[in-house]
């Protein structure tokens, strides 16, 4: 019997694991695996409500590292991961993603010479002032099984040196997530339950540093989407960093009566209000995707991006922090100058099995 442990941390990796947990279910006879949850995110509404509703178990080891400065999150993560790995000696470990979390474990996996498998591997934005970026390419330096969700990935792992023989084209895993949910994300009711109308409102989020660590570039995006919601409602759901730093700066958030405000949302009731958008404003990078597969207008506020596929095949539009830019786009969509779209190359819910039948397959000649 083979032990695999994956690794999360942080909301998207939740999305990204669930499936592969159920997957792995088919080979239970020859393969444990187990979760280890960093506690990099930790509210209810960032972590244990995606367990919940996707149907993960709880996690088999919590390390409850918390927040911190990079170096000090990523140190905690080490040092507490460190203890799991020597006492449950895996076989394998599989990161997600993008976050110190992912980037800490692949750090002290290597080190203690247990293969790993890096999720979402080749991604590049070519901008090293993101942390995310730093994280993608240790990760995939040291990673063995390299499993990538998009054409660029494997050019960009090609173009660093990175032998053919650890790339796998295997599609974008957290598709598998809204295929397997999309009856219930359609059947959802939290349009009605909010007073909004289907294809007449406006789904933001921001969380890039970039973003919303200034004072002034949060003012500015606030005022942005309050002459957005003089058009349409637009519902806001707050990632923490972003409340945060709101609150700091003692930002008024009262500018208009249809600038909504929330709480993170949970995944079903945030997919629900993504799958009946007119138009969805983000610095995200799942986002990104979830919008090009369901065939919803994105406006992404950022000078770059990772998941260029968006672009170039996708309903997604990369418009820079020009907010003046944002603003025109966004109203020509609002006035039916739409992007048309088509969904990438084996972005077809069957992700999952594809990685795990490649994880057992390596498991088995090693
Ligand atoms: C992290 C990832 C980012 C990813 C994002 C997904 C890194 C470097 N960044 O950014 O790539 O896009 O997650 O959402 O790994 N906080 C809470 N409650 C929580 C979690 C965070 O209050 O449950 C607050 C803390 O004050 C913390 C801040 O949010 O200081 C930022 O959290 P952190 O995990 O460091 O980075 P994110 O901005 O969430
Ligand atoms: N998401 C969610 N509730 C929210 C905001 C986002 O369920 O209030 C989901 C979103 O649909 C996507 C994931 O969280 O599946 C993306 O997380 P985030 O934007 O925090 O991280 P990123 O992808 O930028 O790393």
């Amino acid at each position: 019997m083979k032990k695999v442990l994956s690794i999360v941390g942080a909301r998207p990796n939740f999305i990204k694991i669930a499936p592969l947990d159920k997957a792995f279910r088919k080979y239970r006879k020859e393969v444990k695996h187990l979760i280890c949850h960093t506690g990099q995110h930790f509210d209810n509404a960032m972590s244990s409500v995606f367990f919940e509703e996707l149907g993960l178990p709880k996690p088999d080891f919590y390390l409850g590292v918390g927040s911190g400065s990079h170096a000090a999150q990523t140190a905690k993560i080490m040092l507490e991961l460190e203890k799991v790995l020597e006492i449950e000696q895996p076989d394998m470990i599989i990161v997600p993603g993008d976050v110190n979390s992912t980037l800490a474990s692949a750090l002290v996996a290597s080190k203690m010479g247990i293969p790993i498998a890096h999720i979402e591997a080749g991604l590049r934005s070519f901008d090293r002032t993101m942390p995310e970026e730093i994280n993608r390419i240790v990760t995939d330096v040291v990673s063995d099984l390299l499993f990538v969700s998009e054409h660029s990935g494997i050019r960009n792992l090609r173009d660093e040196g990175i032998e053919e023989n650890r790339i796998y084209f295997v599609g974008n895993i957290m598709i598998d997530s809204l295929e397997e949910h999309y009856e219930i994300i359609e059947s959802n009711p939290v349009v009605s339950t909010m007073g909004l109308e289907r294809d007449q409102y406006i789904l933001a989020t921001f969380h890039r540093p970039n973003n919303v660590d200034d004072n002034k570039s949060l003012a500015d995006l606030l005022k942005c989407l309050t002459r957005l919601a003089e058009k349409r409602p637009v519902v806001f759901p707050v990632h923490p960093r972003t409340r945060n730093n709101i609150q700091t700066f003692g930002l008024n958030v009262n500018l208009h009566p249809n600038l909504i405000l929330t709480e993170p949302l949970g995944y079903i009731e945030f997919l629900s209000l993504m799958r009946y958008a007119e138009l969805v404003v983000t610095d995200s990078g799942g986002i990104q995707e979830e919008t090009t597969y369901l065939g919803v207008q994105c406006i992404t506020v950022r000078k770059n991006t990772e998941r260029p596929v968006t672009i170039d095949v996708g309903t997604n539009q990369l418009v820079g922090t020009d907010l003046e830019r944002v603003e025109k786009v966004a109203l020509e969509i609002l006035s039916g100058n739409t992007k048309a779209g088509r969904i990438p190359e084996l972005w077809d819910g069957k992700t999952a099995k594809r990685i795990t039948e490649i994880i057992v397959d390596y498991l088995a000649k090693k």
